[in-house]
């Protein structure tokens, strides 16, 4: 019965009689001649009733509200020329109305305006309880178009260029060890026992190696209890692959054609290959972060040594107890940051003290090329100090250079924190770019300061370095993240696929024969059978399509998300089951309401 998309027609359609469905985006009442703007998933294209031409539809439209989904039978004519809209793809040509039905009206108050010329901002918690008319918007619509070609872009690349075939991985599984809290899910059948949602598929993507599928890929749902974040979800997709045979270079170059074919696809741009890389002690150094944004310069330079036996007392106690001193140089930022904002009480001091920095210490490089300091830095600097510390940090007139001392850790959360900070304040991002950049040669380990033992950098399964491997504490990793723009997007490694390597991992990290027996001695019996070398990589699907789509919440990115509090305010879950349901699935809940007090 549908005759055209309301966005498909044009001005070769003029003299036709259409039908089209749709909502009615806007009404416009002009006297006598009523005009609907009608909407459907391609566009919006104009109907005109008036009591003249169209005599049997007037009356229906003049009951017509916004957002009511009507189906319209009509002429194409021509836009009369003061009445042209050069900018709509429908702007040429308008339908005269000989029917109209309203299939379903709108029956209660719209929460918010949903037509596409609406440009009011309604409050993300209102848009997420009534999302399916979000979605209907414009914004919504165009980024759940975009993240369909993204999945559409990587399936043709993976599947017909690549030859990598799709496997679904159980949801009611056992632990995998992602870092994050599993949610849980108790057994009717097995009472007293537990399945645990993936946080990724990642132990049954190594098994389908073993079982020999070579090229095997997933767009894969994935579950973390862990607290959320403006680019993290509870609940979120992977574009999940693994590969036998392949050593890293192979790994890296046929993401980067994955990555290429994307961007070339879904925003027709070309992205220069091969990408940067970094390692992750550069990464560090340089930014304070494994997923520098590198679309602007701002460097971070370790003093240290330069400043360790200064006359300024927290610089060398600082470094006399284990810790570092690094200086973010920021050119021009004499004139743009006054001492207020770095002082207590300022926005660039807020920022550092909330990474754990106790305050930023600062020099103001003067025309002159003098130095200008609060004082205790500069007081305590000899000449030659002062003359290193100028070159080595690049420092021109006019330059600010904020000094963070504390431990290793700190130090680079709070220049990393304020880096970002004076960027966006300063305006030196340059939103066009899209600078992506492997990070490489990640530690294997870090320390857990609250357990008090090592534990997995990526996951116990990647492989050391073979030169490396004699130490496994300090070995390095061949593992890769993959950074667009300050977002880690992906990230995977080469694995372990002897059972003795496997092993020794799993002592280093505490983890008991015992335990790795209980948790994983299904892998560690499959390696036993004929194992191929292989690696994978895991995108961050949502991640993705939020930078491409350019928003700042992967939310905006995803149909149906989760709040900040892990709600769904759509559905209202989570929610309370019935005591019938707890008894069945043997769980007692040992949760008590607080009541208030009177
Ligand atoms: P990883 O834990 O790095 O690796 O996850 C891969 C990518 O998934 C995205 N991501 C998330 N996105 C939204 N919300 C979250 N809570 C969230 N957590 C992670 C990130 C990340 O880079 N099994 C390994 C991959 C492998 O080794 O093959 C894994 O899951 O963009």
């Amino acid at each position: 019965m549908r005759s055209h998309y309301c966005g498909q027609v044009r001005a070769a359609n003029i003299g036709e009689t259409v039908t089209l469905f749709g909502w009615v985006d806007r009404r416009r009442d002009h006297g006598f001649v009523i005009f609907l703007d009608l909407r459907d998933k391609y566009g919006t294209v104009q109907i005109v009733s008036d009591p003249d031409r169209t005599p049997q539809s007037h009356p229906i439209a003049e009951g017509i509200r916004n957002e009511y989904v009507i189906k319209v039978t009509g002429r194409v004519s021509k836009r009369p020329q003061e009445s042209l809209n050069l900018k709509l793809p429908t702007g040429e040509i308008e339908i005269y109305a000989d029917e109209i039905e309203i299939l379903s009206a709108v029956r209660k108050q719209l929460p918010f305006q949903v037509s596409s010329s609406e440009t009011e901002t309604v409050k993300e918690e209102l848009r997420l309880k009534y999302r399916y008319l979000d979605l209907r918007r414009d914004r919504m619509s165009k980024n759940l178009q975009l993240r369909h070609n993204v999945i559409k872009a990587s399936r043709r690349f993976l599947e017909d260029q690549e030859h990598f075939m799709e496997v679904e991985t159980p949801i009611l599984t056992k632990s995998t060890p992602e870092g994050a809290r599993d949610y849980v899910l108790p057994s009717r059948v097995n009472p007293g026992e537990w399945y645990a949602l993936p946080q990724s598929p990642q132990l049954f993507k190594q098994l389908l190696m073993v079982a020999g599928f070579d090229r095997y890929y997933q767009v894969a749902r994935c579950f973390r209890d862990e607290d959320l974040r403006a680019d993290r979800q509870p609940e979120f997709t992977q574009l999940d692959m693994e590969m036998s045979f392949m050593d890293q270079e192979e790994v890296l170059d046929l993401n980067e054609r994955l990555i290429c074919h994307i961007f070339k696809e879904v925003k027709n741009i070309d992205i220069p290959r091969p990408f940067p890389r970094l390692t992750y002690a550069e990464a560090m150094d340089h930014y304070g972060s494994d997923k520098p944004d590198t679309r602007y310069d701002l460097k971070l330079v370790n003093v240290s040594d330069l400043l360790k036996d200064s006359g300024f007392k927290v610089f060398s106690d600082t470094v006399a107890k284990g810790g570092i001193i690094k200086v973010l140089p920021i050119p021009g930022g004499n004139d743009a940051i006054s001492n207020v904002r770095i002082k207590p009480g300022g926005d660039i001091f807020r920022e550092a003290a909330e990474a754990g920095a106790k305050g930023l210490a600062y020099i103001r490089v003067r025309d002159n090329g003098d130095i200008d300091t609060i004082g205790a830095i500069k007081d305590n600097l000899t000449d030659a100090q002062k003359t290193e510390l100028l070159e080595r940090t690049n420092s021109k007139p006019g330059d600010l250079l904020l000094f963070a001392a504390a431990d290793v850790i700190t130090v680079n959360k709070t220049l990393d924190r304020v880096r970002q900070f004076v960027a966006k304040e300063m305006n030196l991002i340059d939103s066009n770019k899209n600078n992506l950049l492997w990070v490489v040669e990640f530690p294997m380990f870090e320390y857990n300061t609250d357990e008090k033992r090592l534990e997995a950098l990526h996951h116990p399964f990647t492989a050391p370095f073979p030169e490396d491997a004699h130490d496994l504490a300090t070995a390095r990793a061949q593992a890769y993240d993959i950074v667009l723009n300050g977002y880690e997007i992906g990230g995977g490694s080469l694995r372990i696929y002897q059972p003795d390597l496997q092993a020794k991992v799993f002592t280093t990290i505490g983890l008991s024969d015992e335990e790795a027996q209980s948790k994983f001695g299904f892998l560690l019996e499959a390696f036993e059978y004929g194992t191929p070398p292989h690696a994978g990589i895991a995108f961050g699907l949502d991640r993705l399509v939020m930078l491409l789509a350019g928003e700042d919440s992967i939310r905006d990115a995803i149909a149906f998300p989760k709040t900040q509090q892990a709600r769904c305010v759509l559905t209202n879950a989570p929610s309370s089951v019935e005591d019938k349901q707890l008894k069945e699935l043997h769980v007692v809940s040992t949760h008590r309401p607080k009541v208030k007090e009177a």
